[in-house]
């Protein structure tokens, strides 16, 4: 059988990872500054990650959550001392597009209303909801069937017109926008689409999927700002690698048997794995690691002549370009042994893990420096 061909992909098999950095099969060594989609925050293989896993696995890897599983609340209560959301419920599920479907199924029993109001740029995932609140242009039939209204990014003015009808469930805004090239809402906005939220009685909530989990230097990016989301979504960067994703709800809602539900969500290995990448984030300071290292690569990156603009917080990082980036992307991975994303056409997305110090930053602004200095003198001749 053939796989069904979906994914673009470069010509290299990791078949090793250790803390930020991969090997290829021909033992060729790669800096990770992509981490898998966002998806590493603690490093790759992490040896207390391991360990904690492979004993859950000997005892019990999994059981359904019919029956009591007292790691899922151990899991909750570190979840809230790390994130500072104490009052909040957890619900775990398996991954992004799936906390997010379970929100707005949230909201709208919440509320008796239908209609989502998400932002231009955003992106929130592949299944059928969550894709029709993803600005793409490819919706098929089925996901076009949903009552989404979409607005400019920092338009207050738009979307408080729209949610005084008083006809949507919900609004869903990533914490920093990242599949949409790497863009902070406003503090301001973020204040007032709060407020109007609250005025409207529509649900409020922050995919913090790709920029939460100390990415950004705080646990989450909206904690820059001075709002309590009803909800917040998350995924990626929670298992390290290990499928799990999950809301944090706020007190507001009452939960009723049967309301949401999933048959993996919760399992024993993810639990172990999700506790396993808070441990080691408190311990080893990860999110003061993402601020400094982010901070610091920031102010280099800038400095490089050839970026049009250096966006983002932490280490999610965005880097516009007045030409496309593919073929750059490629001249990092193939010459200089790193790995980064991309955002449409003109944006390289750095999400490394939140381990990576310094000098792997001198690394990656070397490489950028030798590569656009390069394109220039070509540009010149
Ligand atoms: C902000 C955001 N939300 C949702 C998702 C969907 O997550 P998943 O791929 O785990 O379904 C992504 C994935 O890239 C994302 O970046």
């Amino acid at each position: 059988m053939n796989l069904f061909d979906v994914y673009p992909s470069f010509n290299v098999e990791p078949v090793k990872g250790e803390g930020p950095y991969i090997w290829d099969k021909n033992g060729k060594k790669y800096v990770d500054f992509y981490g898998g989609h966002a998806v590493m925050s603690i490093g790759h293989s992490h040896p207390y990650y391991v360990q904690k896993i492979e004993s859950q696995l000997r005892q019990l890897g999994f059981y359904s959550n019919s029956t009591q599983n007292p790691l899922q609340e151990a899991f909750a209560q570190k979840l809230a001392q790390m994130s500072g959301y104490s009052d909040y419920r957890l619900f775990l599920c398996n991954t992004g597009a799936e906390a997010n479907e379970s929100a707005f199924t949230l909201a709208s029993h919440h509320t008796g209303r239908n209609k989502i109001l998400t932002f231009t740029k955003g992106f929130h995932g592949r299944t059928s909801a969550a894709r029709s609140v993803t600005d793409l242009p490819k919706i098929a039939s089925v996901n076009a069937q949903h009552q989404v209204v979409k607005v400019s990014l920092n338009d207050i003015d738009t979307v408080q017109k729209h949610l005084q009808t008083r006809a949507f469930a919900a609004v869903i805004i990533e914490g920093v926008q990242g599949f949409g090239g790497i863009y902070v809402p406003d503090s301001q906005f973020v204040e007032q689409l709060a407020e109007v939220c609250k005025a409207t009685q529509t649900v409020l909530i922050l995919d913090e999927i790709q920029s939460g989990y100390g990415r950004t230097g705080k646990f989450f990016a909206h904690q820059y700002t001075h709002i309590c989301p009803d909800v917040i979504t998350i995924a990626k960067g929670m298992g390290n690698g290990f499928p799990i994703g999950g809301m944090l709800i706020s007190p507001d809602f009452k939960p009723w048997k049967g309301m949401l539900g999933t048959t993996f969500g919760g399992n024993h290995l993810a639990c172990v794995a999700g506790m396993a990448v808070l441990e080691i984030i408190e311990q080893e300071n990860l999110m003061t690691n993402a601020a400094k290292v982010g901070q610091y690569l920031k102010q280099k990156l800038k400095g490089i002549v050839g970026i049009k603009e250096v966006r983002g917080k932490g280490l999610m990082i965005g880097l516009e370009f007045d030409f496309p980036v593919q073929a750059l992307r490629e001249q990092l991975l193939y010459d200089y042994q790193v790995f980064t994303g991309i955002s449409g056409s003109h944006v390289l997305r750095i999400l490394p893990p939140l381990t990576i110090t310094q000098s792997d930053a001198d690394w990656l602004v070397g490489a950028l420096q030798d590569i656009l200095c390069q394109i220039m003198i070509n540009y010149e001749l």
